[in-house]
């Protein structure tokens, strides 16, 4: 079930098989250890982060990270996941043959160069009402569909940490699209999060949880919405970061391990400099900044939204337009058919 998720087809072990004695240096003794602090598999291994199995095994850092590090190493010699040098051929390759989710807008997917891809975390950013958790809600019923349609044949793990999933507005998008609802609305597995603790304790069981479902997209809508309210005072700050970074750091080691695709949802932070402008600054500062893969910004324009590249490792910094109606995320009738006359026509601000 799980070797189905590889993007790389020579895989040639079967993961299931994997057992975390067949790590080098891992006898009986440290795989009950292992399987007592709730790692049970080579993968939960190796996304492990070497402070927090230290404490969980009651063990020093170093042999922790030792661990964590033989455990990637039995995953990449079974072809699990990528060695660690490749020729850059073969890696362009590999990114070619990668899954990528549609966004529901054809713009918007153009914008992302495919569509959400796999292996990376997407971030959308916006003010309040630009559309960040209907994106969310659109790719639930995408990326259910098959991989020929923009799909990924999946389903969706949704972490709503705002309480604002609505499986109604699902099956509003999926019967807006035609498409068989029920069968969607079956392969959402929606988990509400009532506090950052609970939060990071989700992530924690995350690979589980992806298994289980055979996920190969994860939203989180509201990324750091709850530590942002519960550290409110300065004085914690440094705490906040601190939880905020090990917790992201977790979701990009799953994104690559896993092969799956992370798409989360962040809030700007009011920017009282930026009065008459436009405050384009993503919450959470450098931390976020630095664990996002991809960040698009969002923001309202006239009746429609607007999308921009902000940070991509490939990415040009541009620019598109789509608009939110019955069928969630979806393209501007006009834009569409003036750019079917003249293709690569710029989106324009208003
Ligand atoms: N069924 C719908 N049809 C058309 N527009 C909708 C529908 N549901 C929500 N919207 C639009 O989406 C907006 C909310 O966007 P949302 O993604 O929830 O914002 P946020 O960025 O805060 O997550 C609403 O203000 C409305 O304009
Ligand atoms: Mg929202």
């Amino acid at each position: 079930m799980i070797k189905e998720q590889r993007s790389t087809p020579e895989a040639d072990t079967d993961i299931i098989n994997l057992e975390l004695q067949d790590i080098e240096g891992i006898g009986p003794t440290t795989a009950k250890k292992l399987k007592d602090a709730g790692i049970l598999s080579v993968m939960d291994l190796a996304v492990a982060s070497s402070d927090e199995l230290a404490v969980d095994i009651n063990a020093s850092r170093e042999s922790a990270a030792t661990f964590i590090m033989a455990a990637q190493k039995l995953l990449r010699d079974s072809r699990i996941i990528e060695k660690e040098f490749l020729t850059a051929d073969i890696a362009l390759e590999k990114r070619r043959s990668m899954l990528r989710c549609s966004t529901g807008s054809q713009t918007l997917d153009e914008l992302l160069l495919g569509g959400v891809e796999t292996q990376a975390v997407t971030e959308f950013y916006g003010e309040f009402g630009s559309g960040k958790s209907q994106i969310c809600h659109t790719l639930c019923v995408t990326a259910r569909q098959p991989i020929q349609s923009g799909g990924m044949d999946t389903g969706v793990i949704y972490i709503d940490t705002e309480g604002t999933f609505r499986p109604e507005r699902v099956e509003q998008i999926a019967r807006a699209r035609g498409l068989d609802h029920a069968h969607i609305l079956k392969s959402i597995a929606v988990c509400k999060v009532y506090n950052s603790s609970h939060l990071e304790l989700i992530i924690k069981d995350l690979g589980k949880y992806v298994n289980d479902f055979n996920a190969k997209l994860v939203i989180i809508d509201g990324i750091i919405s709850l530590h942002r309210a519960e550290f409110a005072g300065r004085g914690t700050l440094a705490d906040r970061q601190q939880r905020l970074n090990s917790m992201l750091h977790k979701i990009i080691r799953l994104a690559e391990i896993f092969n799956i695709a992370v798409v989360i949802t962040n809030q700007v932070q009011s920017a009282p400099d930026t009065f008459f402008g436009d405050p384009t600054k993503a919450a959470g500062g450098n931390i976020l900044a630095h664990s996002s893969t991809y960040r698009i910004y969002l923001r309202k324009s006239g009746e429609n939204r607007l999308a921009k590249v902000m940070d991509s490792p490939y990415h040009p910094y541009s620019d598109t337009r789509f608009t939110i109606n019955e069928k969630g995320a979806d393209d501007i009738e006009e834009e569409t058919s003036s750019k079917r006359n003249k293709k690569g026509s710029k989106a324009t601000d208003d």
